[in-house]
């Protein structure tokens, strides 16, 4: 993912796809000019990349220059008349072929008709790198187009935001959901996540997805992959994480107008972490933040110890199972600090406190996430 101005854009067509379509439209246009010495005209500035690459694939005889339509400065107009600049050359009886970019609403396609109109060509044709179909509103023939894309905005190779990403080799497409916060809550047992949790979820606007919670759902309602999970764990198997995934995948899309969501009790492995990345990805969105609650052991065994009296849970009424729960949280969950930690994603809080403190805490994060 790549930043550009205030906006995130996501990897969407490699240089290597690029290429190929480049050598595709090269290939199908000599076929056609044949013996003869065509044009090639670029629109500027977005053009310049695909007319670069294009000429050098082009293994014939061709011309090349560019023009580049702007605005009548100082002219209020509601219909946005150009003008172009710099064809200096002689056209009459040539074959032109445009080297468009991309064609998006065909606005900058019909200056480029209305202005050649007057200059005798033999004939003018239309190639361009990237085409939106949903966006076009022309009736110009297309007589070229190398990779057909959705109606989104895109940068790179040649194309920018607002002056930046030219320079990209690979095209990058906008991320439209970046408003969502998504957090990964961990905290030790004992660490007050669950009440945090609550307090978060109301306070954001967010989902609470706890992964127990999840699995127990699934398999008490018998879905699909509920009894796929079962299927596992009545071997004494581990659920493969793409399982989790998934289940995890039907809470996200459940609730796809959400403000975010609290991952908790996943992930627990760096793999884990990368199938979570992956699957926020695929929804145009990201993992905001790891957020723990940092408490010293010693408190934690006493608030256990204590919950132990009253809950009658019996893994809070042993110390030394509390301290080795302890334990295994801190070995498993120090990857997963490394992981986010190395993408500035780790925050600890510290969980020792009022609960209104703690929330306190936890909110100056996600206020500065
Ligand atoms: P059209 O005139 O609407 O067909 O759009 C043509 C011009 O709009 C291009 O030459 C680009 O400068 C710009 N444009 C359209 N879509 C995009 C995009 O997705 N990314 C960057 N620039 C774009
Ligand atoms: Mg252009």
């Amino acid at each position: 993912m790549i930043k550009l101005h205030d906006k995130y854009f996501k990897p969407f067509i490699s240089a290597e796809q690029i290429d190929e379509a480049m050598e595709r439209l090269a290939t199908e246009i000599a076929e056609d000019v044949g013996d003869e010495i065509p044009v090639f005209v670029g629109i500027l500035n977005g053009s310049f990349m695909v007319v670069s690459d294009f000429v050098k694939k082009y293994k014939n005889p061709c011309e090349v220059t560019f023009i580049k339509l702007a605005s009548y400065e100082g002219v209020k107009s509601t219909e946005d008349i150009q003008r172009l600049i710099g064809l200096t050359q002689d056209l009459t009886g040539r074959t032109v072929i445009i080297l468009e970019d991309i064609i998006d609403s065909g606005n900058t396609l019909a200056e480029v008709h209305r202005i050649f109109k007057n200059e005798n060509v033999k004939s003018l044709k239309i190639a361009t790198l990237f085409y939106k179909p949903e966006a076009y509103k022309k009736d110009f023939k297309l007589h070229y187009v190398g990779i057909e894309i959705p109606n989104k905005f895109i940068v790179g190779y040649g194309l920018d935001y607002d002056g930046l990403g030219r320079n990209i080799p690979e095209v990058y497409q906008i991320k439209q959901t970046q408003h969502m916060t998504n957090l990964v809550l961990f905290g030790p047992p004992g660490a007050g996540k669950g009440t945090q949790a609550e307090f978060l979820k109301t306070k954001y606007n967010l989902v609470h997805i706890s992964t127990g919670d999840v699995f127990r759902y699934n398999i008490k309602n018998e879905t699909a992959l509920g009894m796929l999970a079962k299927s596992y764990m009545d071997k004494g198997e581990l659920v493969p994480d793409q399982v989790t995934i998934d289940m995890l995948n039907a809470e996200v899309e459940k609730n796809a107008d959400a403000n975010g969501f609290i991952f908790d009790g996943f992930p627990r492995t760096n793999a884990q972490a990368e199938s979570l990345d992956k699957l926020m990805d695929s929804k145009d969105s990201q993992i905001n933040a790891m957020i723990a609650l940092e408490v010293d052991d010693e408190i934690l065994v006493e608030r256990l110890l204590g919950r132990g009296k009253t809950s009658g849970r019996a893994d809070d009424a042993d110390e030394s199972i509390i301290r080795n729960r302890i334990k295994e949280y801190y070995s498993k969950t120090a990857i997963l600090k490394d992981y986010y930690a190395s993408q500035n994603k780790y925050f600890g809080v510290d969980g020792v406190g009022s609960i209104e403190d703690i929330t306190v805490r936890l909110s100056s994060v996600i206020d500065n996430l």
